[in-house]
């Protein structure tokens, strides 16, 4: 009885949208089901409008996994990058706020930040915003490896049927300034709406 009281629970906290909290630990990501290769393959598409439901802590330890989690003990990623500096770096915007992925630690970390950015998710669930740090890499290979992140994305968005849009056309200085980072350091953004 205990068991089943405890698993509820936890399918509870689970399903849970993004709270407001500085420090936000996500679940384990889930790693199996979904589709074959050849179907997302087949079936991988841009929405360029896209609208979606408040994610749950789930659903984004997912996506996130999908686009650059860390796959190997030495560290290494679902996307490479060369020379293996691992340069991109990845922010969520959603409803509740601006948050940084710290891959290691499995966590959303908090961005405290006065710029407005209430007219960037325009109905999607989340905005992922991908920087680097230009001490780190080049610019030419920091666009490159940060293509093969959005590829990740579209690939486990269309395995779950949802919609994304991977968006070159971003707000850089308005985005730059709540990151506290340069305007050329924000590459590219990605719009999802989950279901
Ligand atoms: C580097 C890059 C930048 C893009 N920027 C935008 C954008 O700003 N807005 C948008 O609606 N779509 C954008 N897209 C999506 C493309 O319009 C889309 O991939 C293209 O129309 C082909 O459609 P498909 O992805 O369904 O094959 C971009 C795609 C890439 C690769």
């Amino acid at each position: 009885m205990k068991q089943f009281v405890w698993s509820i629970v936890l399918a509870g906290c689970l399903a849970m949208p993004l709270m407001a909290d500085d420090e936000i630990r996500l679940p384990a990501p889930q790693k199996s089901g979904g589709m074959t290769l050849l179907e997302a393959l087949s079936q991988r598409k841009t929405t360029h409008r896209v609208q979606g439901a408040e994610p749950s802590l789930q659903q984004i330890a997912n996506v996130l996994w999908a686009a650059n989690g860390i796959t190997r003990p030495d560290g290494k990623r679902t996307a490479p990058s060369a020379m293996n500096r691992q340069e991109i770096e990845i922010a969520v915007l959603t409803a509740q706020g601006l948050y940084e992925w710290d891959e290691e630690e499995n966590e959303l970390e908090r961005v405290e930040t006065t710029v407005d950015l209430s007219d960037q998710l325009r109905g999607a669930s989340m905005l992922l915003i991908f920087t680097y740090d230009d001490e780190d890499q080049s610019p030419e290979y920091a666009q490159v490896d940060c293509g093969f992140v959005g590829q990740n994305v579209y690939l486990y968005c269309t395995t779950q049927q949802w919609p994304c849009v991977f968006l070159g056309s971003i707000d850089r200085p308005k985005l730059a300034r709540a990151l506290d980072c340069k305007t050329a350091e924000v590459l590219y953004g990605m719009r999802i709406g989950v279901r």
